[in-house]
């Protein structure tokens, strides 16, 4: 039976990635100028899956503002908020009325990977799969789901193990038949009190069916720490091709991939790609180097990053020393303080962090 529908995950507090949190649903969090939730709902998509709930927060109406009901993206979404952060296989439990016992795609919304899913959704049909996993070598396991494999099958899972039977971790990207549903509503709640989608899937293990993987070669990230999203924004833009729609002068040297977005001004400045500039910026005598996003009406001026995210209405101004491997949310600004004694001045927000020297 042909997938027709898929569940994305966009609840959670994002506590690890405070503040940024704070003021964003996690799943807006601009990747490449884009909410990082988009690219999971273009995944999607683009494998020929219109019909998509959202998984959100009870009190995140931010997702409904930002996608409505899909249609620009040429998808219909259903909100499905859950109570409480009761587990992912307790997200499955609730979508079923949704997903009306039909196979889907169970897609993590901060799950950051290259390439798309159809080729899962092929080897699942090939392989006339109950549960197609998507696996991918980790230096860390211990932070995921973590399979047991002996002849190329898996023979048991387990969630975040101490002492993990391979260095695989099982990604977020999930494609079932049916019978998860018996599976999440067999499974108890884990020690963390949250029904895990990996019991559900060791049920299904134990209950004989077929369960079969796809592994992951390039690239793909849960996006759970700050500099997983640098490095998820890093991976994207390695797909950016040069498109200037902005404005450069003469004095301003260009090279690499570079994405300008119109309204944009370049000024007596050097950028090296992949950068992607979004509308109505100000870039004046200032370096912008490899795995740079700046958001929408921002604002640098004499002065350098690299490897940095600046979201909306963000601004650097003659900062000396150069920013790499940071984050400022939207309207966040660095300045030089000009007052005497020369001093560092901050006012920053809970949580923040700031590393000087
Ligand atoms: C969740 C799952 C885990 C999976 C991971 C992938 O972990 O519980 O099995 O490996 O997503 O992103 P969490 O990100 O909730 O810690």
């Amino acid at each position: 039976m042909k997938i027709k529908k898929a569940l994305i995950t966009a609840g959670g507090k994002g506590t690890r990635l405070r503040p940024i949190t704070y003021v964003h649903n996690k799943h807006l969090i601009p990747m490449v100028n884009k909410p990082m939730l988009q690219y999971a709902l273009e995944y999607v998509a683009s494998a020929g899956i219109k019909d998509i709930g959202i998984i959100t927060n009870p009190d995140y109406h931010d997702l409904e503002a930002v996608f409505g009901s899909g249609k620009t993206l040429g998808v219909k979404v259903t909100y499905i908020p859950q109570e409480a952060p009761l587990g992912l296989a307790h997200a499955v439990k609730i979508a079923e009325p949704f997903l009306k016992g039909e196979p889907f795609v169970y897609y993590l919304g901060d799950n950051i990977l290259r390439g798309g899913i159809q080729t899962f959704l092929d080897a699942f049909y090939s392989l006339k799969s109950d549960c197609h996993l998507v696996l991918s070598k980790v230096r860390d396991p211990q932070r995921f789901g973590v399979p047991e494999l002996s002849d190329n099958r898996i023979i048991s899972i387990e969630e975040k193990p101490e002492h993990p039977k391979s260095d695989y971790a099982v990604t977020g990207i999930y494609i079932y038949n049916e019978s998860i549903f018996e599976a999440v509503n067999a499974i108890k709640p884990s020690p963390r009190g949250e029904l895990e989608i990996s019991d559900a899937h060791q049920h299904l293990i134990e209950n004989g069916k077929n369960i079969t993987y796809s592994e992951i070669t390039g690239w793909w990230k849960d996006t759970g720490k700050p500099e997983d999203l640098l490095e998820a924004n890093r991976m994207l833009l390695e797909d950016v091709r040069t498109l200037i729609q902005g404005t450069t002068d003469d004095l301003s040297v260009l090279a690499g991939n570079i994405v300008l977005s119109s309204g944009s001004v370049v000024e007596n400045s050097v950028i090296r790609g992949p950068v992607h500039i979004g509308k109505n910026c100000r870039i004046q005598n200032s370096y912008l180097g490899p795995y740079t996003c700046v958001g929408n009406g921002c604002e640098v001026v004499n002065s350098e990053i690299e490897y940095s995210i600046l979201m909306d209405d963000s601004a650097v101004r003659y900062v000396d020393i150069r920013i790499e491997g940071s984050i400022l949310g939207k309207s966040a600004v660095i300045s030089k303080s000009e007052g005497i004694p020369s001093n560092h001045r901050f006012i920053i927000g809970d949580r923040s962090q700031v590393q000087i020297r």
